[in-house]
């Protein structure tokens, strides 16, 4: 198992001696690495079992670090820059040569983000090297809310755990790029389309393709826990499995629950708040999962603003 504290000092040390560190963002805990040392990078693949087709996104202390990595800015990149960052917004750029092919796995663009965590912000501060941070969370398994998810997981492979205390955000960066068609999302998140839209007018969604993914973790079964997840309506859903050793997840658990056997039940949020909804999603999926039930069944949030991360990451859990 890992070290876990709050001591910048010991996660800068690890880093510079090419370890992987455990890292807190607003979004997701990250399992972070020097993004200038190949070697380093390639243990990160290697200890989230990730296909190596798979890219990284890159995490710098301010806009200045992130310009040194890139060719050019578009406006509209500069804009979401300007009112997102330090947020929950990753930037596909072109690539300067500094970033090694492997970090984005050989493609033109790299993914940059600045995350919105006082510890991991001065911990890149005081580095001479961005951090490459994939979630830390083996491949295709939901990722990690707080400091003991990614310590159950991954304490064996990360030197440190830089512990922040629950993740405010609790959905992935939203992934913006910039082809020639317009600006586009590649993966919904933490900062919604309609901020999004705001800023720079309307864009184009990318919806995920397992065949010909664009974004790679746009594959479909990401975010799976290992129990298997139905999504529906809940007390059709309840029917149907009656026979079976149901857990719920409900959004806000306001409905009356016909079935009379008793099962375990999680609500997202009880006020029926999306923003808390997306806090607890994937530590409740985790708490579901370590329950040895036959099925989850989970029904969709309201598809708006951050709403639409919550129902992309419920589909792909759902998905086979
Ligand atoms: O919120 C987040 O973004 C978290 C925290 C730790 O920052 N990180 C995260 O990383 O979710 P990861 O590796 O789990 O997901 C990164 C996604 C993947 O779907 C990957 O395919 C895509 O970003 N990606 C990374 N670099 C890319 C690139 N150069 N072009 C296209 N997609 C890229
Ligand atoms: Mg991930």
């Amino acid at each position: 198992m890992a070290i876990i504290g709050n001591e910048v000092e010991k996660a800068k040390q690890a880093l510079e001696q090419g370890d992987l560190v455990g890292i807190p963002t607003e979004t997701v805990y990250g399992l972070a690495a020097n993004a200038f040392n190949p070697e380093a990078v390639a243990r990160i693949f290697d200890a989230k079992n990730r296909p190596s087709f798979d890219p990284l996104i890159v995490h710098v202390a301010n806009k200045k670090a992130a310009r040194e990595l890139v060719l050019n800015m578009p406006a509209d990149a500069i804009k979401l820059a300007k009112k997102f960052w330090p947020g929950p917004l990753t930037l596909l750029l072109p690539k300067k040569d500094i970033i090694p092919d492997l970090v984005t796995s050989g493609m033109a663009n790299v993914a940059i983000r600045i995350p919105n965590h006082p510890l991991t912000l001065t911990l890149l501060s005081e580095l001479r090297f961005p951090l490459v941070a994939p979630s830390a969370n083996p491949f295709g398994y939901i990722s990690p809310t707080t400091a003991s998810h990614v310590n159950a997981q991954l304490g064996d492979v990360v030197k440190y755990i830089l512990d922040g205390g629950p993740c405010t955000v609790g959905v992935e960066s939203t992934i913006v790029g910039f082809p020639s068609e317009g600006p586009t999302i590649y993966r919904t998140g933490g900062i919604s389309q309609e901020d999004i839209e705001t800023e720079i007018g309307k864009v184009r969604v990318n919806k995920y393709s397992s065949s010909n993914p664009q974004a790679p973790g746009m594959l479909k079964s990401h975010y799976a826990p290992r129990t298997q997840v139905v999504l529906g309506e809940i007390e059709t859903l309840l029917e149907k499995f009656k026979w079976k050793n149901v857990g719920i997840l409900h959004f806000n658990a306001s409905h009356k629950k016909s079935a009379d056997k008793q099962c375990v039940s999680l609500a997202l949020s009880t006020r029926g708040d999306l923003s808390e909804a997306a806090q607890n999603l994937f530590s409740h999926l985790r708490a579901l999962d370590a329950m040895d039930l036959d099925i989850i069944i989970a029904e969709t949030v309201p598809d708006t603003g951050i709403g639409k991360a919550i129902n992309d990451r419920l589909r792909r859990a759902a998905a086979e």
